[in-house]
């Protein structure tokens, strides 16, 4: 039975509580429940799931601040609670509509010393999963400040499968890995934990923005957030911006719960874009695989790629495959010396002498394609930034839609590192000036993605992990077969993939030895798996010719209505059923590791009356080791009662049609 006193009665009338010892807020449905005390100054919060067990221990709360301590000299101010529950719908998207379900509960911390400042945290607790935020009230005491650490702390409550990629890893492209959590090093988000057979849990930052990389280290099994930092040592200058991101636990009873959550996507705010009919993404091909096999070259001389010939080839095939846009690598002055050094020598308006800008914009335009312009700085972003109001609004003049970006270079070249608070703005800056000219934004290497695609719906596809192209350059041999197992549970609950999927030719001249370590269905299913609403088909173009396999490229969608997750396990296997943005159709896409599995598929998702099921799906002696060839496809009636059959080849994957007829 909890005491009242005077004020507390009070406090409660006007709907907040204060002075009391521990605070509580639950999820809609009761099942999740986080609880904010103080201890000796500190402040901690615990999360419990129904049945009072313990998902996060006491974890500490707080910030060193470069005048001083922010984190031990703590006791309770005024709690307010507030409940959300709203439908919203995004243009583009693996669910049309998102429903976004939340108790909200801010607890003041108040110095009870000193300069006596306040620091607002504000705990969320979905059904999904619980999130919490810092917000800095400006007060006497606290203008301008720079924050030197953050101690914000997530205590497990024990040793669990953890994935994750190392924290110093250049542009995230690093293979996740298994490991106990207490035998990781440091870690970059999104890292997930399999707890127990019943837990599932993924710990990643959403709405990063005017703030610092969260990163992660740990001492045993309590991960602390440890910022990337200013050259100087700062980690985040908190000047206009006075909010950090969420610290977001998305929390699961399967694998496939974490991938369903829409979380990240809550936690953003909603689209500061007026008018989205223009953010139309679409499928595209590109000058650009046989640049990564070194068979054509992104500077000028014979082996020349982005010519006004190649270029047209590209376009004539994609206009005949119904395939919206043409990436064009190289086409711009700069690639001539080496660019990863000198960057600055870019421009992004100056076309080569044998290309010939104007004219393929035009060209392209006429057969309802568009090219995407491609923008690799070298890590040169100041260079970037001088020119980007010249070069974005010469690219809407010409019809262009898309502009792919690129930063091959950890540092730039004012030596901040691309994570920290300084890149974040940069990448930002980018996204909004993009936003002006009409223009969608592909980003390789790049900031680690934290949901906000749904504020600024015209970033439609991040890199920030090891895409496909290592398995043209990779001195290792290429992806393992399981990397497209861990990537949607990591590094795709930020938002979508620019993975570049599609490749049906596995000899690699350049680099023997080096090629897909899956399939040709598993690079199918990738269109399905991986999420994004603009897939590259990313072989070379004569690749495709001739290739049954090629229809499923051309006609899969790349947005959704729904989606589910019928079977998974993290690093092993995944199998997704989306259905097509307004109509009954649907597809399924599913990839396995080394090894080879069965499983029954229930279309019972399927709606009342026929289905056409079309079946791209490991044939004959498929095996990613020996021979990733072989394919079956096969059509079958079916409706909602049926249980299809599939069985997936080591590494290997399937990609099935279920059209509504
Ligand atoms: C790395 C990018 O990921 C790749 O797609 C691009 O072709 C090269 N940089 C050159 O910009
Ligand atoms: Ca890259």
């Amino acid at each position: 039975m909890k005491r009242f006193s005077l004020i507390t009665l009070m406090c409660l009338i006007m709907s907040s509580m204060a002075l009391a010892k521990d605070v509580k807020v639950s999820s809609p449905d009761g099942s999740l429940t986080v609880t904010v005390g103080i201890d000796g100054g500190k402040a901690w919060y615990q999360v419990n799931r129904v049945g009072n067990e313990v998902i996060v221990k006491p974890s500490a709360l707080g910030f060193v601040l470069k005048d001083g301590d922010f984190k031990d000299n703590f006791k309770m101010g005024k709690v307010t609670r507030s409940s959300f529950d709203e439908t919203w719908s995004q243009p583009w998207g693996e669910d049309a509509q998102v429903r976004n379900n939340y108790n909200e509960m801010r607890v003041c911390l108040q110095e009870k010393s000193g300069a006596k400042r306040a620091l607002d945290v504000v705990f969320r607790a979905f059904d999904d999963g619980i999130a919490f935020r810092y917000e800095f009230p400006r007060q006497k005491g606290l203008q301008d400040f720079v924050i030197m650490d953050e101690v914000t702390q997530f205590a497990l409550p024990t040793d669990a499968p953890t994935w994750s990629i190392p924290a110093l890893t250049a542009y995230y492209e690093g293979i996740y890995t298994r490991e106990p959590l207490s035998k990781k090093g440091s870690m970059s988000g999104p890292i997930a934990i399999e707890v127990n057979e019943s837990l599932y849990m993924a710990i990643m930052e959403a709405n990063l923005t005017d703030f610092s990389t969260m990163n992660f280290s740990h001492q045993g099994t309590t991960l602390k957030v440890d910022l990337v930092p200013w050259k100087n040592g700062d980690k985040v200058r908190v000047e206009n911006t006075r909010v950090s991101p969420w610290r977001a636990i998305i929390i699961g009873r399967t694998a496939a719960d974490i991938l369903l959550s829409r979380m990240p996507l809550n936690l953003n705010d909603p689209c500061k874009i007026v008018d989205t009919s223009w953010i139309k993404p679409t499928k595209y091909v590109g000058i650009w695989w046989a640049l990564q096999k070194q068979r054509w070259t992104w500077s000028q001389g014979e082996r020349h790629g982005a010519t006004t010939e190649n270029t047209k080839r590209y376009i004539d095939f994609a206009a005949h495959h119904g395939l919206g846009g043409v990436l064009v690598e190289g086409w711009n002055y700069g690639w001539d010396t080496d660019w990863t050094k000198h960057g600055d020598g870019f421009s992004f308006t100056k076309a080569y002498p044998d290309y010939d800008l104007q004219g393929l914009c035009r060209y392209a335009g006429e057969r309802g394609v568009r090219i995407i312009a491609h923008n690799e700085t070298g890590g040169a972003a100041q260079n970037y930034e001088n020119q980007l109001e010249d070069a974005y609004r010469l690219y809407e003049s010409l019809g262009i839609n898309t502009v792919k970006t690129g930063y091959v270079n950890s540092h730039f070249y004012n030596g901040e590192l691309q994570h920290s608070q300084w890149g974040v703005q940069h990448f930002r800056k980018v996204i909004e000036t993009a936003a002006r000219h009409h223009l969608m934004i592909v980003n390789h290497e790049g900031a680690m993605p934290s949901g906000i695609q749904r504020t600024w719906p015209n970033l439609i596809a991040t890199e920030s992990m090891r895409g496909q192209e290592y398995n043209a350059f990779d001195r290792r041999g290429g992806n393992p077969p399981y990397h497209e197992c861990i990537l949607p549970f990591t590094r795709g609950l930020g938002g979508p993939m620019d993975f570049t999927p599609g490749i049906f030719e596995y000899r690699n001249d350049s680099v023997p030895g080096t090629r897909p370590q899956n399939t040709l269905a598993h690079q199918l299913a990738e269109y399905i798996v991986i999420y994004s609403p603009g897939h590259m088909a990313a072989d070379q173009i004569e690749n495709y010719e001739h290739q049954p396999a090629f229809k499923f490229i051309e006609e899969v969608p790349t947005n959704w209505e729904r989606t589910l997750v019928p079977f998974a396990a993290i690093g092993k296997y995944v199998v997704y059923a989306r259905q097509e943005r307004g109509t009954d159709n649907w597809y399924v896409g599913g990839v396995t590791d080394a090894e080879a599995r069965d499983f029954d598929l229930s279309l019972d998702f399927l709606g009342e009356g026929k289905y056409q099921a079309i079946i791209y799906e490991d044939g004959p002696g498929a095996d990613y080791r020996t021979n990733p060839y072989p394919m079956t496809i096969r059509r079958l009636d079916v409706d909602k009662a049926t249980v299809l059959h599939l069985h997936l080849a080591s590494g290997g994957g399937c990609a099935i049609q279920i059209l509504s007829i």
